[in-house]
């Protein structure tokens, strides 16, 4: 059985999410402690008041989300400011967000309670528009390697949606058959990519990173010795190492992070672009 590594230096993490690779280095964020962590040589810590629900690269630094607004860091001087503030319910708030590769960013949105369909797709650029409605919990969202297809999860339906997607416009067009997801433990939650076009997805309760090809067959099953393994990037120089966050369980254990050696690379963190 294919199985994850531990990484130990990472500390461990409440709700581990969106780990991104950028010029050499892995970041993720630990949602609901609302730090951004870097890892490396060492592991670097930003403090808010605020939870963060994912980060997205840039050219000098990071895009990251606050419960309803989107911000910009940058790395160097450690400035942040505000880019987009959107007004939410109170119990609704950012989940999962990726760039396309224009540097167009998609953002989603769910409900605290994890049960009604509140939540949002919204794209932004120099503005921000909905772009799919009535989403539980936003999660995945992932472009094959042509651009010509994204790939969408709205955790607690246990489907992979698939969409034909107009790259030069960044819009999102029909709807083709989604892929189901509902034997295997767990829900999807977050998903990458590799350059051949197979889907990693982190099954958030299922203890695994499943991968299926682009037809929906499964291909493989890697093991993590956590039960909720939230996302998934491709990094390292070769973009050949998977890298796995993972949450907190109800017993207090897990919210490590993991990672495993893959054959075929994956595809690289695509940045914010300002227009
Ligand atoms: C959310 C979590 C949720 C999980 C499972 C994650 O993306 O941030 O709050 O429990 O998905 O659906
Ligand atoms: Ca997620």
């Amino acid at each position: 059985m294919l199985k994850a590594k531990l990484i130990h230096e990472s500390p461990q993490l409440k709700l581990g999410e969106s780990p991104i690779w950028r010029d050499g280095l892995l970041y993720y964020v630990d949602i609901l402690n609302g730090k951004i962590y870097s890892y490396g040589e060492n592991i670097t810590q930003l403090h808010t008041d605020s939870i963060i629900p994912f980060i997205v690269p840039c050219d000098d630094g990071l895009i990251f989300a606050t419960k309803d607004s989107i911000k910009h860091l940058i790395l160097k001087s450690g400035k942040v400011e505000t880019i987009f503030k959107m007004k939410f319910d109170e119990i609704v708030r950012f989940n999962d967000g990726k760039c396309d590769m224009n540097g167009v960013l998609f953002a989603g949105t769910m409900d605290m309670n994890e049960k009604d369909p509140l939540g949002s797709l919204y794209g932004f650029d120099n503005k921000e528009s909905k772009v799919l409605d009535r989403i539980t919990i936003s999660n995945g969202t992932i472009w094959n390697y042509d651009k010509k297809i994204m790939y969408y999860i709205d955790s607690p339906t246990r489907k992979i949606r698939v969409f034909n997607y107009d790259n030069r416009n960044s819009a999102i067009l029909d709807e083709m058959e989604s892929i189901d997801v509902s034997v295997f433990p767990g829900v999807p939650d977050g998903m990458t990519i590799d350059s051949m076009g197979n889907l990693y997805v982190a099954f958030h309760g299922g203890s695994s990173v499943i991968v299926f090809d682009s037809n929906g067959k499964v291909i493989k099953k890697i093991y993590v010795s956590a039960k909720n393994v939230d996302s998934c990037v491709f990094g390292g120089d070769d973009l050949k190492t998977l890298y796995i966050t993972t949450a907190m369980d109800e017993n207090g254990d897990g919210g490590n992070l993991y990672k495993i050696k893959n054959e075929i690379s994956g595809i690289p963190s695509e940045k914010y672009k300002f227009i």
